[in-house]
């Protein structure tokens, strides 16, 4: 298993270029599944999570031809081949392919899908919401067989506004008979991308970015070039590595509107952030000071996928900070790895009360989850002494050159296998 290990201590201080976000590259690949012609996506970063959902692709059929960093997609072969539970444990984006082949082949048969292990995790709003459309879904053994030859339009509701489920009701729908919609939608920025991207095929999407998503059916996609939106949990992450170091970084290629709650916290942590288009600048003061309260939300609320990261950041503030962990109920696994590292938090159920201390010394810790990880990563760096990080397969899901880009801002770190 690879590992990094973090000489600590070093300020952080230069300039970081961000990837094409995980979360919106994920469901548009799934979306290439729609369209019979040939579609381009540039800056494919280099995670393991897009690696493994090209492979997902290719067994359903899809031709994909890699030039550099850019993928060439050709659907014209695609089919609804079972996708087996070996595949479709890969990654949790592996659900997004039942939406996609339901609404071209009308038929799709899917394993449950895998992925970090932070809670749970179902899918019944998106099942509830197929079968509201005219799906008959059965499940045998692990896998679901659906059938969408009666899908019909109206307007559906989701329970919560799950990211995952609306882009597979929206993958599914696109393609549809009648015109849907679905009321009480995610409006996280990927989903508004995967949109964006659906019609730049010629969907006919509108509302993405509200709680109301309106479909009207077209009869077929063409082929499009495109280029998803940066990474804003990838930005966010170097810039908490800054603040945690007490460095000053510069972050490019990001869209900062994308991250307003994360950038709230951080001046409140007494860091100084300038924006100008897509860079942000931060500097950090001699002393960080708590933010009091961390609560998870949908967006525009905090990132559940920066808690683990901010929470690392309160653990080294001057005072006390109540994280109160509202999306997924178990994604404080990396906490007792950084309490071995000199940490004060207590955890009680999904609310993490934690006391700032004046340092953390390196230890040996293991990443449980791809957050929880890169969380454990910005403590090694600014801890006393050799910090290990096992098990970084996880935190490679979602981080390209990871140990590359902050040796580049000045960090001490090596990966080794
Ligand atoms: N939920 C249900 N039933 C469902 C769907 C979701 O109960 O049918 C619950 C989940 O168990 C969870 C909450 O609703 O407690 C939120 O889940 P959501 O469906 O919104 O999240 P997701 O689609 O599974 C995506 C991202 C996550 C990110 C969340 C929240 C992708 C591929 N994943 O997950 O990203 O944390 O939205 O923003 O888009 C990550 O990148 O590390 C990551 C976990």
């Amino acid at each position: 298993m690879s590992k990094y290990i973090i000489n600590g201590g070093a300020a952080l201080d230069g300039s970081v270029s961000v990837d094409c976000a995980k979360n919106a590259y994920l469901p548009i690949l799934a979306a290439t599944i729609l369209c019979e012609g040939q579609v381009i996506l540039n800056r494919a970063p280099d995670f393991v999570d897009v690696k493994n959902m090209c492979v997902i692709l290719e067994k359903l059929g899809l031709k994909i031809t890699h030039q550099g960093d850019v993928l060439v997609i050709d659907g014209a072969s695609a089919n609804p081949k079972f996708v087996p539970v070996d595949t479709a444990k890969l990654l949790r984006s592996s659900i997004f392919t039942l939406g996609a082949m339901l609404g071209r082949f009308k038929r799709a048969r899917v394993a449950y899908p895998g992925g970090c292990d932070i809670g749970q995790r179902p899918i019944n709003i998106h099942l509830k919401g197929l079968r509201d459309l005219g799906v008959k879904i059965t499940e045998s053994h692990g896998t679901l067989i659906c059938d969408a030859s009666d899908q019909h339009g109206g307007t559906i509701m989701l329970d919560f506004a799950s990211v995952g489920a609306t882009e597979n009701l929206v993958l599914f729908s696109v393609l549809g008979r009648e015109k849907t919609t679905i009321v009480n939608c995610a409006r996280e920025p990927e989903v508004v991308d995967m949109c964006n991207f659906l019609n730049k095929m010629g969907a006919r999407v509108y509302g993405a970015g509200t709680s109301v998503i309106e479909i009207e059916p077209v009869k077929k996609l063409n082929g499009t070039e495109y280029t998803p939106i940066p990474d804003r949990i990838i930005a966010g992450t170097y810039l908490i590595a800054g603040a945690i170091t007490h460095g000053r970084v510069e972050v490019k290629n990001c869209n900062p509107a994308n991250f307003t709650s994360l950038i709230d916290k951080l001046r409140n942590s007494g860091c100084i952030l300038r924006v100008k288009n897509d860079k942000i600048s931060l500097k950090s003061p001699k002393t960080l000071r708590s933010v009091g309260l961390i609560e998870t939300q949908v967006y525009p609320g905090f990132p559940t996928d920066l808690q683990a990261q901010m929470l690392v950041l309160q653990a080294l503030s001057r005072g006390c900070c109540v994280v109160r962990e509202n999306i997924f109920e178990s994604r404080f696994k990396f906490v007792p790895e950084l309490i071995k590292m000199g940490a004060n938090i207590d955890v009680h159920d999904r609310t993490a009360f934690v006391e700032g201390v004046s340092a953390l010394s390196g230890a040996d810790v293991v990443a449980k989850d791809l957050r929880g990880g890169a969380g454990l990563v910005l403590a090694g760096l600014c801890a006393n002494g050799y910090t290990t990080v096992h098990d970084i397969y996880h935190i490679e899901r979602g981080y390209a050159d990871f140990d590359k880009r902050l040796n580049e801002l000045g960090a001490n770190i090596r990966r080794e296998v």
